[in-house]
């Protein structure tokens, strides 16, 4: 379960992005982030992934009050989250396969078994070429493509996306979108920021709305851990 009681964020003094925020996942949940470009959608996201810190209020993850850990402990913790950044962040002086392995690597998982698993996951989105290339090779989708593997693959306990579809055309944007309903299925909580309605009614899941700082509809994050997927 992961709770925000009344969070607020800030990047310049006096500026708040986030206002006054709470919400409610429960374990194995799966929900959007809407709201229009701006309103914080992915801040909300650099929260829950502990890249940012709160500027006030409270955060519960994974059975600790993360708000004032020590920033030591906070990669630990960390580590339990996949994250799908806007920007993808490849690591420009590693290959493909290299970036996408490097979550089993830092679990000191054994180079033969991540080398495994790392192509058939390339494979499955349809990157098979490209694992010995660096990343600045690739297209933007493709970008997109191996930073949601590298996010995947060491399956997650909570799974964030920022816009994870935005580069991708409709049907790879399904194929994606079926992948971390998979991992759901196997108890992973997924969190997906998109704009895109669109998306957003083909999957029944519970959506949270910013807006100007604030949830619009917080008791939405009272509905969550139902899982409703179309079929
Ligand atoms: N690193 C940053 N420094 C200063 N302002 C930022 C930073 N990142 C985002 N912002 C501002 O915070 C607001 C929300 O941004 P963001 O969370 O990226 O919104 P969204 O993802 O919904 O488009 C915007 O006004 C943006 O300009
Ligand atoms: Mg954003």
């Amino acid at each position: 379960m992961i709770t925000f009681e009344h969070d607020a964020m800030e990047y310049l003094p006096g500026r708040e992005i986030l206002k006054d925020v709470s919400l409610e996942l429960k374990r194995g949940s799966f929900h959007f982030v809407t709201g229009a470009s701006g309103t914080g959608k992915s801040t909300l996201l650099s929260l829950l992934s502990l890249q940012q810190r709160a500027l006030r209020g409270h955060i519960h993850m994974f059975g600790e009050e993360v708000t004032h850990l020590p920033r030591e402990k906070l990669p630990r913790l960390r580590r339990r989250v996949g994250v799908v950044l806007q920007d993808y962040r490849l690591l420009e002086h590693l290959t493909v396969a290299e970036n996408v392995g490097l979550p089993l690597k830092v679990a000191g998982e054994p180079k033969e078994k991540t080398r495994a698993k790392v192509l058939e996951l390339l494979g499955w989105i349809g990157l098979s070429g490209c694992g010995d290339v660096r990343p600045a090779t690739l297209s933007g989708g493709q970008k997109q493509r191996a930073a949601i593997a590298r996010a995947v693959i060491a399956k997650p306990d909570l799974l964030l996306a920022d816009e994870p579809t935005g580069n991708l055309d409709s049907e790879l944007a399904l194929r994606f979108m079926y992948l971390f309903e998979a991992l759901n299925r196997d108890g992973a909580t997924v969190v997906i920021a998109t704009h895109d309605e669109h998306l957003i009614s083909l999957f029944k899941y519970p959506v949270l709305r910013l807006k100007e700082g604030r949830l619009a509809m917080p008791d939405a994050a009272q509905k969550t851990s139902e899982k409703m997927p179309k079929k």
